[in-house]
């Protein structure tokens, strides 16, 4: 695993954060994050007049993961345009879950050490837990 540098991480994710696209909360959100290979990515949020099929910043960046050769994530900040951290919604904490399971690590802040995807998504269902390929009806 690379060495996280939380605070490349979190500056990242405040400029990725200065281009969302949120004409309708207002809320302009980054996500930045490493993969195991030490590929740093970013990526930020992007609303639509339906309301309903908002890209969150973290989707982009589970989007530019795939499309720079995927890997596992190792690490995610995830903050508004000021640099206040926020965490992952409910629905990306489990996209976050699909590429970078349990122990992937979640940016708290400056003030308090990140977190573990497995704590903010306990018992989180996964790839795991559908049945093997030659075992489908
Ligand atoms: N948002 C994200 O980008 N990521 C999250 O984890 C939470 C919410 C965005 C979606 C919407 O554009 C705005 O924040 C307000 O919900």
């Amino acid at each position: 695993m690379p060495m996280i540098d939380w605070e490349r991480l979190r500056r990242l994710a405040q400029d990725s954060a200065r281009r969302g696209y949120a004409p309708y909360s207002g809320l302009k959100v980054g996500a930045a994050g490493v993969n195991d290979r030490g590929d740093v990515l970013s990526s930020c949020n992007v609303e639509n007049a339906s309301l309903g099929l908002t890209l969150c910043a973290e989707c982009g960046l589970i989007s530019a993961l795939a499309a720079s050769g995927g890997g596992r994530l190792a690490a995610v900040a995830v903050s508004d345009d000021g640099g206040n951290p926020l965490s992952p919604c409910g629905r990306c904490r489990q996209l976050l879950h699909e590429h970078g399971g349990g122990d992937l690590l979640v940016d708290s802040g400056s003030g308090a050490p990140p977190r573990r995807l497995n704590e903010l998504l306990p018992s989180a269902f996964g790839p795991g837990d559908l049945p093997a390929k030659g075992a489908r009806q």
